[in-house]
């Protein structure tokens, strides 16, 4: 796709685009935040799109292209327009991405609008060993298939799956500042790194100007904060101005107040499907939900607005990345974006959590 299909026909007056304020920090009322020590502006409530697919193809996602369509749709006009994805997403099928770009290739007025984050790391598009890790050969070839897939000229975001223990880091950077350099992606980051692993990473940083991480993205939650063996890299990212990304910030569902009442539950909620219910819903954190329910209610919050609300103001935290299966949930959760919590409130869901 060329850079002419960002549909905008620069050569023709356009009075849509006449006397726009100067500098805007806010996108159909979205309040957005820096990403990372870049000047680049990501939406506060971002879309994770992990469960995006062709569901009758059985590559094992939840939401197929019509609904997909309809929540795109819905986060435009929201706002949420940090989407993240990775190629592998869904039996490493790449239809994640595939998804996204068939909206795209059907909304192209709308690619401007939208800031894309991939990833790439483990096997795909090629069946030697040449088609995983972070080598120059997979760092390439794996962005021109996302490219591809994602029906786009560029990426904003290309992040490094995993930690890669072969592949010198100096031969990663390398390639990511050429695809830079060639603007088929603008920014890197990275996902499932330990603050140790971002400090190696660090020691290049003079070295490669464009190719500096500028986001992890983790898994996190209100109940039970960032994984034991990562610990620490919120407050990295804080101190080095990375923003952190935080995934499966809802736990999968566990945070909404669908799964109070377990004799209602069924096939279809996630946490059901996944077989986690029994793992995830204790007497202990069921009693935790009540408690955040009760003073999400006495705010006039739902439970997930309360719990992405607090995520927002925690220091380092970049783009939620909640994940939405119907453009209703898309909605509630969009609404988080804008809500400021007080000392008080921050006070009295960390006396629970
Ligand atoms: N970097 C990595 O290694 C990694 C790993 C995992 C995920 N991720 C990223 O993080 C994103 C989010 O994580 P996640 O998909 O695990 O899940 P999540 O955001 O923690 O939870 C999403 C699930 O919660 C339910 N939900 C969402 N909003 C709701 C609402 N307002 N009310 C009631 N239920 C609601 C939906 O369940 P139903 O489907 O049952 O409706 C949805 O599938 C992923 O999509 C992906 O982009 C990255």
């Amino acid at each position: 796709m060329s850079k002419k299909s960002n549909i905008i026909d620069h050569l023709i007056p356009n009075p849509d685009l006449y006397g726009l304020a100067f500098t805007l920090d806010s996108f159909n009322k979205m309040p957005f935040r820096p990403f990372g020590n870049t000047g680049l502006m990501v939406s506060n409530i971002g879309l994770g799109t992990w469960k995006y697919g062709y569901p009758e193809t059985g590559d094992g996602s939840r939401v197929d292209e019509k609904t997909a369509f309809k929540i795109f749709d819905k986060a435009i006009e929201e706002g949420v327009t940090f989407w993240d994805t990775a190629n592998r997403y869904n039996a490493s099928s790449g239809n994640s991405e595939r998804v996204i770009g068939k909206w795209l290739a059907a909304n192209p007025d709308q690619r401007r609008n939208v800031e894309l984050a991939t990833k790439m790391y483990g096997q795909m598009d090629g069946l030697t060993p040449n088609y995983c890790r972070l080598s120059r050969v997979n760092i390439l070839e794996s962005t021109y298939a996302s490219l591809d897939r994602l029906q786009t000229d560029r990426i904003e975001i290309m992040q490094f799956h995993w930690f890669d223990e072969d592949t010198p880091i100096e031969e990663s950077l390398l390639a990511a500042e050429d695809l830079i350099s060639q603007d088929l992606i603008r920014y890197i980051g990275v996902s499932n790194f330990n603050s140790e692993q971002l400090q190696q990473y660090a020691k290049y940083s003079k070295k490669f100007r464009r190719s500096q991480i500028q986001s992890v993205q983790n898994q996190f939650d209100i109940l039970y904060g960032e994984e034991p063996e990562r610990k620490g890299t919120l407050e990295y990212c804080a101190r080095n101005g990375l923003s952190y990304i935080p995934f499966s910030p809802l736990r999968g569902g566990l945070l909404s107040e669908r799964y109070l009442d377990r004799s209602a539950l069924k096939a279809g909620d996630r946490l059901v499907d996944e077989n986690r219910l029994d793992k995830e819903l204790t007497k202990d954190i069921l009693k935790k939900l009540h408690l955040l329910v009760d003073l999400a209610h006495e705010w006039g919050l739902t439970l997930t607005q309360l719990t992405l609300a607090y995520m927002l103001q925690l220091p380092g935290m970049g783009p939620i990345i909640a994940a939405s299966s119907t453009t209703a949930q898309l909605e509630e959760n969009a609404k988080a974006g804008k809500i400021k919590l007080e000392p008080e409130h921050i006070n009295a869901i960390e006396k629970i959590i």
